[in-house]
C-alpha cells in the first residue's frame, strides 16, 4: 500500500469568474478543471485522494464520482482551513501528501511525480512547487533568504514593493510530510490582508521550527497557471489545446489547421487520420486509422472505426463502424450504432438507432428508435414515426429492404426481409418478407381538366 496521499482544493466559489458555475467546474478543452487535476493524480501511486468541496459540493461530487474521497469545507476561510478539513481522513497517516488546487488544470502527473521525488531526495518536511513568471501578478511570491533557502511565501495582497518584484511564484502545489502538515496547520492564523487561513503560511511555520523546506522549480510556468478569471481560462484552453494537438500529431494524426481544431485530452485517434478545420472532438472518443473528420464537425463520446469520413456533421455518444460516410449536415444522436460501409447523407437525423452493414439513408430522413438491418435503402425523405406524444415505439426494417421516397413508417411496425415500401406510403401494418406494400391514394386522372376549368371561369 502506498503511503502517498493527495488533497485537492475545490471549495471556492471563484468570484473572479463572475459565473453561476463553480470555478473548478469550468471546462478546459471540454473537461472540468478539477477533473483534469484528479485524472493526473490518478496516474500517480496515491493511496487516497481527498477533494475539499464547499461551494457547489454536490455538483463537484457528481462530476468526480467515487474515484476520490470528499471532505466538506462548509465555510471558505482560506486554503489552510481547506486542507484542515481533510484531517479526519488523513490526519493519522504516516507518509507524504501532495496538495493541489482544483484551478490549476494544466499540471501534469510527470511534474507531480518529479515533485514527490525531489521532496523525498531532500528529506524536506515541505516542498513547494515554484515557477518563474514573466508577470507574477496575482500569485504568491517565494521569499528566499541570502543563502537561497525558502523562508516563506507572501501573497500578492500582503507583499511589499520589494516582494512584488519577485518573479518566482507559488504554483499552489506542495508536498508535505503528512504529520508535519497537520501539526503546522494548527498554528496558521488569519492576520493578513484577506483575513484568511493561508496554506502557504505552513512553510514559514515549519521553517521557523528549523525543519528542512525545499522548493522545486519547474521550467514550465505554463503548466502551473492558476485559473481565477475567464482570461486565464481562455489562456489555459490555448495551452492545453496546443499540448493535446501536438501530442496527436506526434502520434501520426494530420491536422490541417491545429489552431481551429479542438480535441479533448482523453480522445484517442489512430494513425493517418486527418482532422480538418473547425472540428471539435470531446469526451472519451476513440477514432481509428485513416479517417477524415471535418471540416466543421462535432464529435463527442463516440467510438469510430477506420477509414470513415464525417463531414460537417454532429455525432454524439454513438458507435460508428469502418468505411462509413456521414454528412454533409447529418446529425447522429446518442445511442446509435452504425455498422461498417454505411452511408448517411445530407440532412439525415438518426437517434437511438442501429444501422446494419452496407445500409444507406442518403438524404433528408429521420430515423429514431429504429433497428435497421443490413443492405437496407432508406429513400429520400422517409421517416420513422416513433412518437405518439406520450411514448416512443420501435421500427424494424429487416435486411435487404427498400423503403421508397417519402414514406412514413408508423411505429411499432416491422418491414420484413427484402420487402419494398412504395414511395409516398404511410405504413401502419407490418410488411411481410419479400412483399411490396403500397399505402397511398391511387392516382386519378381527370381528362381535359384545364380546358373545362377555364371554361367555368369565363362563364
Ligand atoms: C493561491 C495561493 C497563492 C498561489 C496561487 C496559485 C493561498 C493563500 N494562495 O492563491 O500563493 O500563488 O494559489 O494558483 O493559498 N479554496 C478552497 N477553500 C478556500 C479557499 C480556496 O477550497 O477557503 C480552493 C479554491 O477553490 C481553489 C484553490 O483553493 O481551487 C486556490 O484558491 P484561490 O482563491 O484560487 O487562491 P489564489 O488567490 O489563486
Ligand atoms: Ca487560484
Amino acid at each position: 500500500m502506498s503511503n502517498r496521499y493527495a488533497v485537492i482544493l475545490a471549495a471556492g466559489q471563484g468570484t473572479r469568474m463572475r459565473s453561476k458555475l463553480y470555478k473548478v467546474l469550468h471546462r478546459v478543452c471540454g473537461k472540468p478543471m478539477v477533473q483534469h487535476v484528479v485524472d493526473q493524480v490518478a496516474k500517480l501511486n496515491v493511496a487516497n485522494s481527498v477533494v475539499i468541496v464547499g461551494h457547489g459540493a454536490e455538483k463537484v461530487k457528481e462530476q468526480l464520482g467515487e474515484q476520490v474521497s470528499y471532505a466538506l469545507q462548509a465555510e471558505q476561510l482560506g486554503t489552510g482551513h481547506a486542507v484542515m478539513q481533510a484531517e479526519s481522513i488523513l490526519g493519522k497517516k504516516d507518509g507524504t501528501t501532495i496538495v493541489l488546487c482544483g484551478d490549476t488544470p494544466l499540471i501534469t502527473a510527470e511534474t507531480m511525480e518529479a515533485l514527490f521525488e525531489y521532496h523525498q531526495e531532500t528529506g524536506a518536511k515541505a516542498t513547494v512547487l515554484t515557477a518563474r513568471a514573466v508577470d507574477p501578478t496575482g500569485y504568491g511570491r517565494i521569499v528566499r533568504n541570502q543563502s537561497g533557502a525558502v523562508e516563506r511565501i507572501v501573497e500578492q495582497k500582503d507583499a511589499t514593493e520589494e516582494e512584488l518584484a519577485i518573479q518566482e511564484i507559488n504554483t499552489g502545489t506542495y508536498c508535505f510530510d503528512n504529520a508535519a502538515l497537520f501539526a503546522a496547520l494548527q498554528h496558521v492564523g488569519n492576520d493578513n490582508a484577506q483575513g484568511e487561513y493561508y496554506l502557504p503560511d505552513v512553510i514559514e511555520i515549519l521553517q521557523k521550527q528549523n525543519e528542512v523546506i525545499a522548493a522545486y522549480q519547474t521550467p514550465s510556468f505554463d503548466e502551473t497557471i492558476g485559473v481565477n478569471d475567464r482570461i486565464a481560462l481562455a489562456n489555459a484552453e490555448q495551452i492545453m489545446k496546443k499540448r493535446t494537438n501536438e501530442s496527436l500529431m506526434r502520434q501520426g494524426v494530420t491536422m490541417i489547421d491545429p489552431a481551429t481544431t479542438y480535441i479533448s485530452p482523453d480522445v484517442v485517434i489512430g494513425q493517418d487520420t486527418v482532422i480538418l478545420p473547425g472540428t471539435m472532438i470531446t469526451g472519451k472518443t476513440v477514432i481509428g486509422e485513416e479517417c477524415v473528420i471535418g471540416p466543421n464537425s462535432e464529435i463527442a463520446d463516440c467510438k469510430i472505426g477506420n477509414t470513415t469520413k464525417i463531414k460537417q456533421s454532429v455525432v454524439h455518444n454513438s458507435e460508428v463502424g469502418s468505411s462509413v460516410a456521414i454528412g454533409p449536415f447529418a446529425h447522429i444522436r446518442p445511442l446509435s450504432t452504425i455498422a461498417d460501409d454505411v452511408k448517411i447523407g445530407n440532412f439525415v437525423e438518426i437517434k437511438k438507432t442501429t444501422f446494419g452493414k452496407g445500409s444507406k439513408a442518403s438524404h433528408l430522413s429521420y430515423l429514431g428508435d429504429a433497428e435497421i438491418g443490413a443492405n437496407v435503402n432508406v429513400g429520400c425523405g422517409s421517416i420513422t414515426v416513433n412518437y405518439d406524444g406520450e411514448n416512443k415505439y420501435v421500427t424494424k426494417i429487416e435486411d435487404g429492404s427498400f423503403i421508397g421516397c417519402n414514406a412514413n413508417l408508423i411505429a411499432p411496425v416491422t418491414i420484413g426481409k427484402n420487402a419494398y415500401v412504395a414511395a409516398g406510403s404511410t405504413i401502419t401494418n407490418d410488411v411481410p418478407d419479400e412483399a411490396l406494400s403500397i399505402a397511398r391514394e391511387r392516382q386519378t386522372i381527370k381528362e381535359n381538366y384545364t380546358q373545362k376549368s377555364k371554361g367555368k371561369k369565363t362563364k
